[in-house]
């Protein structure tokens, strides 16, 4: 039995020219397919009620998560279209941090929505373009829906993240991780410089045991290792702190002792050395047992192996023991060992110089629980710092995206091609519906209407099973992720459309 053969096989091409006519549409449809189901294994994930995914990697390692961008990045997807998807999500990631999901069941819908439009004889250029305009409309329109917030205005910046952190595993915890994460992200905020607001500023800690309820905000710098001392102190108040950052040299000495006056030399001279630099300084690689040995007994705590991007929460670093001087050190209020879970680790608080520096220190009672906590508490974070870029928040529950567009103004191909662009934004709603158990048709009918009579706050309620002003639920999220997850899953699926082959270079 012979199959038939694969239209953009290198060998077989020249044999069918003649079908090349249809070799974009089947180049397109596949590509359409491809991305489409990769959006069908998220959907899934979606919304409060949403499932959770089991990943197993190929080295055996599992991870539970509700994460899109997780998710993707975790799968194994083969065809370029599908990756693209993939890249979609982890730009959602990247600039605001949540909405992974709903940014590629959007994209999903808005390739169905095209592949229709296709067949209807419509170009794909001009769907494009008119999807184009549909995206910078919609934002528009949701602008226009969504409301200020003052970042002072705890309360509300508090429910904001709990509404993201209530679609997660951990939702249990989101009234002690919401409030977390607000805290940390305000704390690193500078006023008159909000755009600037970078989450590295926050450090984040994992440490297994315990549960997520003993997750808390510290003030100040863990490291997550134990003192090097033997016998040194384990607290210190009032500490004076310096960074040594040694430069490595990959030189190995010898030294050839020939009698034993050489050796007892050797020796005295090694110890009036060390001495001296202990005098001085804390070494970041080099200390030797004999300079512990002195460091216990001036009772000077030493932190070894520090990570380079704590380097600059530290302290100031110096290089060289000549700039080893008073205004190099900074001062800490207290400089303590704790045990947290299984483990040890140095908290550094009070210190002067480490300015907007705050730590989460993320507790789990399981690897898993703890991997998704820290994503989760990653999303809140990216919440808040998407108010905090802009300051306008819209309600959830599909209420955005079921916002009719005003297609009053466009006639011909653009009016279909909106038309069509609008309804496939229905998926949100549909999909809240579908996953939290609701009947989704019925559902988006009647969403569909509350919003034609002006109530632009009707979302769906999935406690209650029915649409209610969201806005007393307390669900809302910011103005940014919505817009981002429009833009750029409005510009992925005009790149998909805009193949009309793939060209393959591997031989
Ligand atoms: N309590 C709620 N009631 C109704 N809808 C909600 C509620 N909480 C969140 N939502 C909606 O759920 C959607 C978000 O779901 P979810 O957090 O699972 O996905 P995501 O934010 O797109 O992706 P991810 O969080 O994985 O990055 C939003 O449309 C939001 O409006
Ligand atoms: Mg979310």
């Amino acid at each position: 039995m012979t199959a038939p053969s694969a239209g953009g096989d290198a060998t077989t091409s020249k044999a069918v020219t003649y079908k090349d006519k249809s070799k974009p549409t089947d180049v397109r449809t596949s590509n359409i397919n491809a991305a489409k189901a990769v959006c069908d294994a998220i959907r899934t994930s979606l919304g409060p009620r949403g499932m959770d995914k089991m990943i197993q990697t190929a080295n055996g390692e599992v991870t539970i998560t509700n994460d899109g961008a997780t998710i993707l990045k975790q799968m194994n997807v083969i065809h370029p279209a599908a990756k693209m998807l993939v890249e979609l999500s982890r730009a959602q990631d990247v600039e605001a941090g949540d909405g992974t999901t709903s940014v590629v069941v959007i994209a999903g819908a808005l390739l169905d929505a095209a592949e229709k439009l296709l067949q209807r004889g419509i170009h794909p250029t001009a769907i494009s373009e008119s999807f184009q305009r549909a995206a910078a409309l919609a934002v528009d329109i949701l602008t226009k829906i969504s409301m200020p917030i003052e970042i002072t205005n705890r309360e509300l910046l508090i429910k904001c993240a709990s509404t993201s952190l209530n679609s997660k595993v951990v939702s249990q915890h989101s009234s002690l991780l919401g409030p977390l994460a607000v805290e940390a992200v305000l704390t690193i905020v500078e006023p008159g410089h909000e755009q600037a607001c970078n989450l590295s500023d926050i450090k984040v800690i994992k440490q297994l045991g315990g549960t997520v309820e003993d997750t808390e905000l510290i003030e100040g710098i863990v490291f997550p290792q134990k003192s090097a001392n033997v016998s040194g102190p384990k607290r210190i108040e009032k500490a004076k702190i310096v960074l040594h950052l040694s430069p490595k040299t990959d030189m190995d000495h010898n030294v050839v002792i020939s009698d034993y006056a050489a050796m007892d030399r050797v020796l005295k001279e090694e110890r009036t050395y060390i001495l001296n630099i202990v005098q001085k300084s804390i070494l970041r690689d080099a200390v030797s047992d004999l300079a512990l040995h002195f460091l216990d007994k001036i009772k000077c705590m030493v932190i070894k192996d520090i990570e380079r991007e704590d380097v600059e929460f530290a302290a100031v670093p110096i290089a060289s023991l000549d700039h080893f001087v008073a205004e190099n050190l900074v001062t800490a209020d207290l400089v303590e060992e704790v045990g947290v879970g299984g483990g040890r680790m140095v908290k550094v608080t009070g210190a002067q110089s480490a300015g907007r520096t705050v730590t989460l220190l993320v507790r789990g009672s399981n690897k898993l629980v703890l991997e998704e906590a820290d994503r989760s508490l990653h999303d809140a974070l990216c919440v808040i710092r998407c108010l905090v870029r802009k300051r306008a928040l819209i309600a959830g529950g599909g209420a955005p995206e079921i916002e009719p567009p005003s297609r009053n103004t466009l006639e011909g191909i653009d009016a279909i091609c909106t038309r069509a662009y609008a309804n496939a934004l229905e998926i949100i709603p549909f999909t809240l519906a579908e996953n939290a158990g609701l009947n989704p048709i019925q559902t988006v009918t009647e969403l569909r209407n509350r919003h034609a009579k002006g109530e632009t706050s009707a979302g769906i309620n999935v406690r209650k099973g029915a649409i209610t002003d969201i806005l007393e639920e307390n669900v809302i999220q910011p103005l940014l992720v919505s817009t981002f997850a429009l833009t750029f899953a409005t510009e992925t699926v005009r790149s998909i459309l805009k193949i009309d082959d793939i060209i393959n270079t591997i031989t």
